[in-house]
Protein backbone atom coordinates (compact mmCIF):
# COMPACT_ATOMS: atom_id res chain seq x y z
CA UNK A 1 0.00 0.00 0.00
CA UNK A 2 1.18 3.28 -1.20
CA UNK A 3 0.06 4.62 2.48
CA UNK A 4 2.24 2.89 4.46
CA UNK A 5 5.60 4.04 2.65
CA UNK A 6 8.17 4.97 5.20
CA UNK A 7 6.84 8.95 4.84
CA UNK A 8 3.94 8.05 6.27
CA UNK A 9 5.37 6.64 9.32
CA UNK A 10 7.38 9.76 10.11
CA UNK A 11 10.79 11.09 11.17
CA UNK A 12 12.46 7.40 11.43
CA UNK A 13 15.27 8.62 12.65
CA UNK A 14 17.12 9.32 16.16
CA UNK A 15 16.54 13.07 16.89
CA UNK A 16 19.11 14.10 18.72
CA UNK A 17 20.12 17.63 19.74
CA UNK A 18 17.06 19.00 17.79
CA UNK A 19 17.95 17.27 14.29
CA UNK A 20 17.07 13.76 12.74
CA UNK A 21 20.25 11.94 12.71
CA UNK A 22 21.33 7.90 11.94
CA UNK A 23 23.54 6.15 14.26
CA UNK A 24 27.02 6.98 14.38
CA UNK A 25 27.59 3.66 13.07
CA UNK A 26 24.98 3.74 10.31
CA UNK A 27 23.79 0.17 11.94
CA UNK A 28 20.09 0.09 11.47
CA UNK A 29 17.71 -2.53 13.10
CA UNK A 30 14.08 -3.96 11.85
CA UNK A 31 10.70 -3.07 13.25
CA UNK A 32 8.13 -5.33 12.49
CA UNK A 33 4.34 -5.19 11.51
CA UNK A 34 2.58 -7.16 14.21
CA UNK A 35 -0.71 -7.78 11.92
CA UNK A 36 1.50 -9.45 9.09
CA UNK A 37 5.07 -10.51 11.19
CA UNK A 38 6.81 -8.27 8.01
CA UNK A 39 9.38 -5.67 8.68
CA UNK A 40 8.01 -2.20 9.10
CA UNK A 41 10.60 -0.13 8.56
CA UNK A 42 14.59 0.07 9.50
CA UNK A 43 15.67 2.14 12.18
CA UNK A 44 18.85 3.57 13.55
CA UNK A 45 20.30 1.04 15.66
CA UNK A 46 21.69 4.07 19.09
CA UNK A 47 24.60 2.70 21.11
CA UNK A 48 26.77 3.70 23.18
CA UNK A 49 28.76 6.37 21.17
CA UNK A 50 24.88 7.50 20.31
CA UNK A 51 23.92 7.56 24.06
CA UNK A 52 26.89 9.65 24.50
CA UNK A 53 25.93 11.93 22.15
CA UNK A 54 22.27 12.04 23.38
CA UNK A 55 23.42 12.64 27.23
CA UNK A 56 25.73 15.69 26.23
CA UNK A 57 23.08 16.83 24.53
CA UNK A 58 20.30 16.62 26.91
CA UNK A 59 23.63 17.94 29.67
CA UNK A 60 24.50 21.20 28.07
CA UNK A 61 20.65 21.85 27.78
CA UNK A 62 20.35 21.22 31.23
CA UNK A 63 23.78 22.98 32.91
CA UNK A 64 23.94 25.72 30.58
CA UNK A 65 20.92 25.72 27.88
CA UNK A 66 17.73 27.98 28.31
CA UNK A 67 15.31 25.47 29.22
CA UNK A 68 15.86 25.11 33.10
CA UNK A 69 16.09 28.61 33.04
CA UNK A 70 12.97 29.81 31.14
CA UNK A 71 10.49 31.92 32.89
CA UNK A 72 8.31 29.07 33.95
CA UNK A 73 5.46 30.25 31.64
CA UNK A 74 7.56 30.06 29.09
CA UNK A 75 8.08 26.26 29.59
CA UNK A 76 4.11 26.39 29.71
CA UNK A 77 3.42 27.52 26.74
CA UNK A 78 5.71 25.69 24.64
CA UNK A 79 4.47 22.50 26.47
CA UNK A 80 0.67 23.04 25.95
CA UNK A 81 1.62 23.72 22.08
CA UNK A 82 3.61 20.30 22.32
CA UNK A 83 -0.44 19.28 23.06
CA UNK A 84 -1.97 20.85 20.38
CA UNK A 85 0.46 19.59 17.82
CA UNK A 86 -0.30 16.39 19.11
CA UNK A 87 -3.88 16.97 18.38
CA UNK A 88 -3.23 18.66 15.36
CA UNK A 89 -1.81 15.08 13.74
CA UNK A 90 -3.78 12.73 15.90
CA UNK A 91 -4.84 10.76 12.72
CA UNK A 92 -1.25 10.29 11.75
CA UNK A 93 -0.12 9.22 15.01
CA UNK A 94 -2.86 6.89 15.79
CA UNK A 95 -2.24 5.17 12.12
CA UNK A 96 0.95 4.77 13.02
CA UNK A 97 0.78 3.57 16.27
CA UNK A 98 -1.67 1.32 15.30
CA UNK A 99 0.44 -0.37 12.66
CA UNK A 100 3.45 -0.03 14.51
CA UNK A 101 2.38 -1.59 17.70
CA UNK A 102 -0.70 -3.78 16.12
CA UNK A 103 -2.87 -1.66 18.54
CA UNK A 104 -6.93 -1.26 17.08
CA UNK A 105 -6.90 2.29 15.23
CA UNK A 106 -10.45 2.67 17.62
CA UNK A 107 -7.68 2.63 20.45
CA UNK A 108 -5.12 5.12 19.10
CA UNK A 109 -7.62 7.73 17.42
CA UNK A 110 -9.79 7.55 20.75
CA UNK A 111 -7.53 7.15 23.67
CA UNK A 112 -3.54 6.89 23.02
CA UNK A 113 -3.04 9.96 21.42
CA UNK A 114 -5.80 12.39 22.45
CA UNK A 115 -4.75 11.32 25.95
CA UNK A 116 -1.28 11.67 24.89
CA UNK A 117 -2.03 15.88 23.74
CA UNK A 118 -4.02 16.07 27.08
CA UNK A 119 -0.97 14.87 29.41
CA UNK A 120 1.04 17.64 27.76
CA UNK A 121 -1.54 20.04 28.57
CA UNK A 122 -1.91 19.07 32.20
CA UNK A 123 1.59 18.90 32.74
CA UNK A 124 2.09 22.05 31.17
CA UNK A 125 0.27 23.66 33.96
CA UNK A 126 2.49 22.08 36.89
CA UNK A 127 5.56 24.58 35.61
CA UNK A 128 3.69 27.12 37.36
CA UNK A 129 2.34 25.46 40.05
CA UNK A 130 5.97 23.96 41.72
CA UNK A 131 6.89 26.05 44.51
CA UNK A 132 8.77 25.98 48.15
CA UNK A 133 7.51 26.34 51.67
CA UNK A 134 8.57 28.63 54.14
CA UNK A 135 9.50 26.19 57.36
CA UNK A 136 8.65 27.92 61.17
CA UNK A 137 12.56 26.61 62.60
CA UNK A 138 13.51 26.71 66.43
CA UNK A 139 16.38 29.29 66.01
CA UNK A 140 16.29 32.64 64.46
CA UNK A 141 16.50 31.91 60.96
CA UNK A 142 14.59 32.61 57.85
CA UNK A 143 14.44 28.86 56.51
CA UNK A 144 12.75 28.09 53.41
CA UNK A 145 12.18 25.33 50.21
CA UNK A 146 12.98 25.53 46.57
CA UNK A 147 11.75 23.09 44.50
CA UNK A 148 14.59 21.86 41.79
CA UNK A 149 14.84 19.73 38.81
CA UNK A 150 16.75 16.83 39.09
CA UNK A 151 18.91 17.30 36.36
CA UNK A 152 18.60 14.68 32.70
CA UNK A 153 15.78 12.69 33.29
CA UNK A 154 16.54 8.71 30.73
CA UNK A 155 12.88 7.62 30.00
CA UNK A 156 12.58 4.03 29.10
CA UNK A 157 9.42 2.89 27.61
CA UNK A 158 7.76 -0.13 26.95
CA UNK A 159 5.51 -0.82 23.39
CA UNK A 160 1.91 -1.54 24.92
CA UNK A 161 0.84 2.06 24.97
CA UNK A 162 4.14 3.39 23.35
CA UNK A 163 3.14 7.47 22.90
CA UNK A 164 1.27 8.06 25.75
CA UNK A 165 3.61 6.19 28.24
CA UNK A 166 6.19 8.38 26.70
CA UNK A 167 3.99 11.62 27.16
CA UNK A 168 3.82 10.47 31.08
CA UNK A 169 7.53 10.61 31.34
CA UNK A 170 8.54 13.47 28.82
CA UNK A 171 5.74 16.11 29.94
CA UNK A 172 6.22 15.55 34.04
CA UNK A 173 10.39 15.99 33.65
CA UNK A 174 10.28 18.59 31.12
CA UNK A 175 7.10 20.63 33.18
CA UNK A 176 9.85 20.84 36.35
CA UNK A 177 12.96 21.96 34.10
CA UNK A 178 14.47 18.67 33.43
CA UNK A 179 16.26 18.10 30.42
CA UNK A 180 15.07 14.43 29.07
CA UNK A 181 16.96 11.30 26.80
CA UNK A 182 13.84 8.73 25.50
CA UNK A 183 14.39 5.23 24.71
CA UNK A 184 11.48 3.83 23.11
CA UNK A 185 10.98 0.27 23.06
CA UNK A 186 12.42 -0.90 19.74
CA UNK A 187 9.30 -3.02 18.78
CA UNK A 188 7.23 0.62 18.80
CA UNK A 189 9.35 3.46 18.65
CA UNK A 190 7.75 5.77 15.52
CA UNK A 191 5.44 7.72 17.60
CA UNK A 192 8.79 8.68 20.25
CA UNK A 193 10.52 9.60 17.31
CA UNK A 194 7.49 11.83 15.76
CA UNK A 195 7.44 13.41 19.31
CA UNK A 196 10.83 14.63 19.39
CA UNK A 197 10.00 16.51 16.29
CA UNK A 198 7.05 17.76 17.59
CA UNK A 199 8.82 19.22 20.93
CA UNK A 200 11.27 21.25 18.89
CA UNK A 201 8.74 22.45 16.08
CA UNK A 202 6.77 23.70 19.71
CA UNK A 203 10.16 25.89 20.71
CA UNK A 204 12.27 23.45 23.11
CA UNK A 205 15.72 24.14 22.47
CA UNK A 206 17.71 21.56 20.91
CA UNK A 207 18.75 19.09 24.05
CA UNK A 208 15.97 19.64 25.61
CA UNK A 209 14.22 16.40 24.12
CA UNK A 210 16.35 13.56 22.20
CA UNK A 211 15.21 10.32 21.10
CA UNK A 212 17.07 7.08 20.82
CA UNK A 213 15.65 4.34 18.91
CA UNK A 214 17.94 1.29 19.85
CA UNK A 215 17.39 -2.49 21.61
CA UNK A 216 17.02 -2.58 25.11
CA UNK A 217 20.94 -4.55 25.81
CA UNK A 218 22.57 -1.79 24.30
CA UNK A 219 20.73 1.51 23.90
CA UNK A 220 18.71 1.41 27.18
CA UNK A 221 21.91 -0.74 29.20
CA UNK A 222 24.40 2.09 28.42
CA UNK A 223 21.81 5.47 29.05
CA UNK A 224 21.33 3.20 32.52
CA UNK A 225 24.77 3.22 32.89
CA UNK A 226 26.18 6.84 31.52
CA UNK A 227 27.48 9.10 34.64
CA UNK A 228 25.70 12.18 33.00
CA UNK A 229 22.00 10.89 33.72
CA UNK A 230 20.73 11.80 37.22
CA UNK A 231 17.35 10.42 36.85
CA UNK A 232 15.40 7.39 35.23
CA UNK A 233 12.34 6.75 34.75
CA UNK A 234 11.24 3.33 33.80
CA UNK A 235 7.98 1.09 32.68
CA UNK A 236 8.80 -1.95 31.53
CA UNK A 237 9.11 -5.81 33.09
CA UNK A 238 10.05 -6.73 36.24
CA UNK A 239 13.28 -8.74 35.09
CA UNK A 240 14.47 -5.40 33.74
CA UNK A 241 13.50 -3.23 36.36
CA UNK A 242 15.67 -5.47 38.36
CA UNK A 243 18.80 -5.13 35.79
CA UNK A 244 18.23 -1.63 35.56
CA UNK A 245 18.01 -0.84 39.56
CA UNK A 246 21.35 -2.76 39.60
CA UNK A 247 23.02 -1.31 36.58
CA UNK A 248 22.12 2.27 37.98
CA UNK A 249 23.68 1.82 41.52
CA UNK A 250 27.29 2.77 40.62
CA UNK A 251 26.08 6.06 40.19
CA UNK A 252 23.36 5.91 42.06
CA UNK A 253 21.15 7.92 40.26
CA UNK A 254 17.21 8.19 41.35
CA UNK A 255 14.97 5.83 39.85
CA UNK A 256 11.24 5.19 39.48
CA UNK A 257 10.36 1.72 38.20
CA UNK A 258 6.94 1.05 36.92
CA UNK A 259 7.21 -2.94 36.21
CA UNK A 260 4.42 -5.79 36.00
CA UNK A 261 1.21 -6.47 37.50
CA UNK A 262 -0.92 -9.50 38.07
CA UNK A 263 -4.25 -7.90 39.17
CA UNK A 264 -7.41 -9.67 40.86
CA UNK A 265 -10.80 -8.23 39.71
CA UNK A 266 -12.91 -9.45 42.60
CA UNK A 267 -16.70 -9.79 41.80
CA UNK A 268 -19.05 -10.08 44.81
CA UNK A 269 -22.29 -11.98 44.52
CA UNK A 270 -24.14 -8.71 45.39
CA UNK A 271 -22.84 -6.98 42.70
CA UNK A 272 -24.78 -5.52 39.31
CA UNK A 273 -23.60 -8.38 37.75
CA UNK A 274 -24.16 -6.97 33.81
CA UNK A 275 -21.85 -4.19 34.44
CA UNK A 276 -19.15 -6.65 36.63
CA UNK A 277 -19.20 -8.84 33.67
CA UNK A 278 -19.03 -6.20 31.08
CA UNK A 279 -16.32 -4.22 32.95
CA UNK A 280 -14.59 -7.98 33.38
CA UNK A 281 -13.74 -8.77 29.52
CA UNK A 282 -12.58 -5.00 29.17
CA UNK A 283 -10.25 -5.36 32.07
CA UNK A 284 -8.94 -8.30 31.00
CA UNK A 285 -9.03 -7.82 27.06
CA UNK A 286 -8.43 -4.07 26.77
CA UNK A 287 -5.13 -3.78 24.39
CA UNK A 288 -5.20 -7.80 24.06
CA UNK A 289 -4.30 -8.09 27.62
CA UNK A 290 -1.04 -6.28 26.93
CA UNK A 291 -1.94 -3.92 29.94
CA UNK A 292 0.17 -3.98 33.35
CA UNK A 293 -3.47 -3.25 35.41
CA UNK A 294 -4.97 -6.28 32.85
CA UNK A 295 -7.47 -7.67 35.63
CA UNK A 296 -6.09 -10.74 34.33
CA UNK A 297 -7.41 -12.89 37.65
CA UNK A 298 -10.85 -12.71 37.94
CA UNK A 299 -11.87 -13.80 41.31
CA UNK A 300 -15.57 -14.31 41.65
CA UNK A 301 -18.12 -15.27 44.42
CA UNK A 302 -18.94 -19.02 44.35
CA UNK A 303 -23.03 -18.26 44.40
CA UNK A 304 -22.47 -16.47 41.05
CA UNK A 305 -19.25 -18.01 39.82
CA UNK A 306 -20.96 -20.19 36.94
CA UNK A 307 -23.40 -16.76 35.38
CA UNK A 308 -20.08 -14.79 35.58
CA UNK A 309 -17.42 -17.81 33.60
CA UNK A 310 -20.59 -17.98 31.22
CA UNK A 311 -20.92 -14.05 31.03
CA UNK A 312 -17.43 -13.41 30.62
CA UNK A 313 -17.16 -16.65 27.69
CA UNK A 314 -20.03 -15.02 26.01
CA UNK A 315 -18.34 -11.65 26.08
CA UNK A 316 -14.68 -12.96 25.33
CA UNK A 317 -15.82 -14.51 22.18
CA UNK A 318 -17.99 -11.39 20.96
CA UNK A 319 -14.89 -9.72 21.01
CA UNK A 320 -14.00 -8.65 17.44
CA UNK A 321 -10.19 -9.73 16.63
CA UNK A 322 -8.36 -8.56 13.58
CA UNK A 323 -7.04 -5.78 11.43
CA UNK A 324 -5.89 -3.64 13.53
CA UNK A 325 -6.74 -0.75 11.09
CA UNK A 326 -10.42 -2.04 10.52
CA UNK A 327 -12.63 0.68 12.60
CA UNK A 328 -14.71 -2.44 14.16
CA UNK A 329 -11.46 -4.30 15.33
CA UNK A 330 -10.90 -4.65 19.26
CA UNK A 331 -8.76 -6.59 19.35
CA UNK A 332 -5.47 -6.41 17.63
CA UNK A 333 -2.39 -8.91 17.45
CA UNK A 334 0.23 -9.20 19.85
CA UNK A 335 3.41 -6.96 19.97
CA UNK A 336 5.59 -9.68 18.87
CA UNK A 337 6.18 -13.29 17.88
CA UNK A 338 8.23 -13.56 21.16
CA UNK A 339 4.57 -12.84 22.79
CA UNK A 340 2.92 -14.66 20.91
CA UNK A 341 4.74 -17.87 21.89
CA UNK A 342 4.70 -17.46 25.45
CA UNK A 343 1.34 -16.44 25.53
CA UNK A 344 0.15 -19.60 24.01
CA UNK A 345 2.70 -21.13 26.04
CA UNK A 346 1.00 -20.40 29.20
CA UNK A 347 -2.23 -21.63 27.21
CA UNK A 348 -1.07 -24.53 27.20
CA UNK A 349 0.36 -24.99 30.46
CA UNK A 350 -3.21 -23.75 32.24
CA UNK A 351 -4.62 -26.49 30.26
CA UNK A 352 -1.80 -29.41 31.46
CA UNK A 353 -1.69 -27.90 35.14
CA UNK A 354 -6.15 -28.69 35.11
CA UNK A 355 -7.12 -25.25 34.77
CA UNK A 356 -10.88 -25.44 32.01
CA UNK A 357 -10.74 -23.83 29.02
CA UNK A 358 -13.83 -22.29 28.25
CA UNK A 359 -13.46 -20.01 24.93
CA UNK A 360 -11.09 -19.15 22.61
CA UNK A 361 -9.58 -21.01 19.91
CA UNK A 362 -6.26 -22.58 19.39
CA UNK A 363 -4.50 -20.85 16.13
CA UNK A 364 -3.80 -17.50 14.40
CA UNK A 365 -6.97 -15.06 13.56
CA UNK A 366 -4.85 -13.86 10.50
CA UNK A 367 -2.16 -14.68 7.69
CA UNK A 368 1.49 -13.83 9.63
CA UNK A 369 0.23 -11.76 12.25
CA UNK A 370 0.76 -12.18 16.15
CA UNK A 371 -2.72 -13.11 16.73
CA UNK A 372 -3.76 -14.77 19.78
CA UNK A 373 -7.55 -15.30 20.67
CA UNK A 374 -9.79 -14.41 23.70
CA UNK A 375 -9.15 -17.29 26.12
CA UNK A 376 -11.15 -17.64 29.42
CA UNK A 377 -9.74 -20.44 32.37
CA UNK A 378 -12.02 -21.50 34.54
CA UNK A 379 -11.13 -23.84 37.51
CA UNK A 380 -7.87 -21.76 37.93
CA UNK A 381 -6.37 -22.22 41.45
CA UNK A 382 -4.06 -19.36 43.28
CA UNK A 383 -1.36 -22.32 42.54
CA UNK A 384 -1.41 -22.23 39.02
CA UNK A 385 1.21 -20.69 37.17
CA UNK A 386 -1.11 -18.88 35.45
CA UNK A 387 -2.52 -17.65 38.41
CA UNK A 388 0.93 -16.44 39.16
CA UNK A 389 2.65 -15.06 36.33
CA UNK A 390 2.16 -11.90 34.59
CA UNK A 391 0.98 -13.50 30.79
CA UNK A 392 0.88 -10.34 29.16
CA UNK A 393 -1.69 -11.65 26.63
CA UNK A 394 -5.68 -12.04 26.55
CA UNK A 395 -5.48 -14.73 28.83
CA UNK A 396 -8.03 -14.79 31.83
CA UNK A 397 -8.61 -16.83 34.94
CA UNK A 398 -11.34 -17.73 36.70
CA UNK A 399 -11.05 -18.44 40.59
CA UNK A 400 -13.70 -19.08 42.96
CA UNK A 401 -13.78 -17.54 46.52
CA UNK A 402 -16.24 -18.17 49.22
CA UNK A 403 -16.36 -14.86 51.32
CA UNK A 404 -14.36 -11.49 51.64
CA UNK A 405 -11.88 -12.85 53.57
CA UNK A 406 -10.85 -15.61 50.97
CA UNK A 407 -11.07 -13.14 48.09
CA UNK A 408 -8.59 -10.63 50.20
CA UNK A 409 -6.16 -13.21 50.71
CA UNK A 410 -6.24 -14.38 47.18
CA UNK A 411 -6.04 -11.35 45.85
CA UNK A 412 -3.09 -10.45 47.72
CA UNK A 413 -1.56 -13.64 47.26
CA UNK A 414 1.16 -12.31 44.42
CA UNK A 415 4.38 -10.60 44.56
CA UNK A 416 3.29 -8.06 42.46
CA UNK A 417 0.71 -5.11 43.78
CA UNK A 418 -0.15 -2.67 41.13
CA UNK A 419 -3.94 -2.42 41.39
CA UNK A 420 -7.42 -4.34 41.77
CA UNK A 421 -10.90 -3.93 40.98
CA UNK A 422 -14.14 -4.50 43.31
CA UNK A 423 -17.21 -5.10 42.38
CA UNK A 424 -19.89 -4.91 45.18
CA UNK A 425 -23.28 -2.64 45.74
CA UNK A 426 -22.07 -3.34 49.74
CA UNK A 427 -20.56 0.41 49.94
CA UNK A 428 -18.55 -0.45 53.18
CA UNK A 429 -17.03 -3.66 51.69
CA UNK A 430 -15.83 -1.60 48.70
CA UNK A 431 -14.16 0.81 51.01
CA UNK A 432 -12.84 -1.61 54.09
CA UNK A 433 -11.54 -3.86 51.05
CA UNK A 434 -9.81 -1.02 48.81
CA UNK A 435 -7.69 -0.12 52.13
CA UNK A 436 -6.85 -2.92 52.81
CA UNK A 437 -5.44 -4.60 49.54
CA UNK A 438 -1.60 -4.24 48.61
CA UNK A 439 -1.58 -2.48 44.97
CA UNK A 440 -0.98 1.07 44.04
CA UNK A 441 -4.68 1.64 42.47
CA UNK A 442 -7.87 0.21 43.02
CA UNK A 443 -11.25 0.63 40.91
CA UNK A 444 -14.69 0.00 42.65
CA UNK A 445 -17.66 -1.03 40.18
CA UNK A 446 -14.82 0.23 37.50
CA UNK A 447 -11.68 -0.78 36.08
CA UNK A 448 -8.74 0.55 34.11
CA UNK A 449 -9.37 4.11 34.68
CA UNK A 450 -6.33 6.64 34.94
CA UNK A 451 -6.20 10.37 34.40
CA UNK A 452 -3.48 12.84 34.65
CA UNK A 453 -4.32 14.25 37.62
CA UNK A 454 -4.40 10.95 39.25
CA UNK A 455 -1.24 9.16 40.97
CA UNK A 456 -0.52 5.82 39.18
CA UNK A 457 2.55 3.33 40.42
CA UNK A 458 3.37 0.20 41.79
CA UNK A 459 3.83 -1.79 45.42
CA UNK A 460 5.84 -4.57 46.20
CA UNK A 461 7.53 -6.24 42.76
CA UNK A 462 5.41 -3.63 40.67
CA UNK A 463 8.19 -1.41 41.76
CA UNK A 464 8.36 2.18 43.28
CA UNK A 465 7.47 5.92 42.76
CA UNK A 466 4.50 7.15 40.84
CA UNK A 467 3.27 9.09 38.10
CA UNK A 468 1.13 11.30 37.64
CA UNK A 469 -0.05 14.13 39.59
CA UNK A 470 1.82 15.67 42.06
CA UNK A 471 3.51 12.94 43.34
CA UNK A 472 5.68 12.78 39.95
CA UNK A 473 6.44 16.44 40.32
CA UNK A 474 8.17 15.53 44.03
CA UNK A 475 9.80 12.64 42.00
CA UNK A 476 10.95 15.01 39.16
CA UNK A 477 12.13 17.66 41.07
CA UNK A 478 14.73 17.68 44.59
CA UNK A 479 14.03 19.90 47.31
CA UNK A 480 16.90 22.38 48.56
CA UNK A 481 16.57 24.29 51.86
CA UNK A 482 18.11 27.53 52.79
CA UNK A 483 18.91 29.23 56.20
CA UNK A 484 19.39 32.91 56.13
CA UNK A 485 20.64 34.27 59.60
CA UNK A 486 18.25 37.15 60.99
CA UNK A 487 20.36 38.66 62.91
P1 LIG B 1 11.31 -4.95 28.61
O1 LIG B 1 11.20 -4.68 30.04
O2 LIG B 1 12.51 -5.72 28.13
O3 LIG B 1 11.26 -3.59 27.77
C1 LIG B 1 10.89 -2.33 28.27
C2 LIG B 1 11.92 -1.28 27.87
O4 LIG B 1 13.16 -1.55 28.52
C3 LIG B 1 12.24 -1.23 26.38
O5 LIG B 1 12.43 0.10 25.98
C4 LIG B 1 13.55 -1.99 26.30
O6 LIG B 1 14.32 -1.63 25.18
C5 LIG B 1 14.22 -1.56 27.57
N1 LIG B 1 15.27 -2.45 28.05
C6 LIG B 1 15.36 -3.79 27.92
N2 LIG B 1 16.47 -4.26 28.51
C7 LIG B 1 17.10 -3.19 29.05
C8 LIG B 1 18.31 -3.01 29.79
N3 LIG B 1 19.09 -4.04 30.11
N4 LIG B 1 18.65 -1.77 30.19
C9 LIG B 1 17.86 -0.72 29.89
N5 LIG B 1 16.73 -0.82 29.18
C10 LIG B 1 16.35 -2.03 28.76
O7 LIG B 1 9.99 -5.70 28.15
P2 LIG B 1 9.81 -6.86 27.07
O8 LIG B 1 10.95 -7.80 27.04
O9 LIG B 1 9.48 -6.22 25.80
O10 LIG B 1 8.57 -7.63 27.70
C11 LIG B 1 8.78 -8.70 28.60
C12 LIG B 1 7.67 -8.78 29.62
O11 LIG B 1 7.66 -7.61 30.42
C13 LIG B 1 6.28 -8.82 29.03
O12 LIG B 1 5.90 -10.08 28.66
C14 LIG B 1 5.47 -8.28 30.16
O13 LIG B 1 5.19 -9.32 31.05
C15 LIG B 1 6.37 -7.28 30.80
N6 LIG B 1 6.07 -5.91 30.37
C16 LIG B 1 5.44 -5.08 31.25
C17 LIG B 1 5.11 -3.81 30.85
C18 LIG B 1 4.41 -2.89 31.76
O14 LIG B 1 3.69 -2.01 31.30
N7 LIG B 1 4.61 -2.96 33.06
C19 LIG B 1 5.36 -3.33 29.50
C20 LIG B 1 6.09 -4.25 28.67
C21 LIG B 1 6.40 -5.49 29.12
MG1 LIG C 1 6.75 -2.38 15.40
Amino acid sequence: MADDSTASLGVCKLWVDGAACDAADGETFDTMRPDTGEVLTALPRARAADVDRAVRSARLAFDEGEWPRLPASQRERILWRVGDLIEANVEKLARIESIDAGKPIKNTARADIPLSADTFRYFAGWATKLQGDTIPVRTPHLNYTLREPVGVVAAITPWNFPLLLAARKVAAALAAGNTVVLKPAEQASLTSLELGRLVSEAGAPPGTLNVLCGLGPEAGAALVEHPGVDKIAFTGGSDTGRRIAAASAPSLKKLALELGGKCANVVFADADLDAAIGGAVRAAYYNSGQVCTAGCRLLVQQDVHQRVVEGVAAGAAKLVVGDPLERATELGPLISAEQQRRVEGYIERGAAEGARRVTGSAGAAGGGGYFVQPTVFDKVTPEMTIAREEIFGPVLAVIPFRDVEEAARIADATDYGLAAGIWTRDIGRAHALAARLRCGTVWVNSYNLFDSPSPYGGMKQSGFGRENGAEVMHEMTQVKSVWVALS
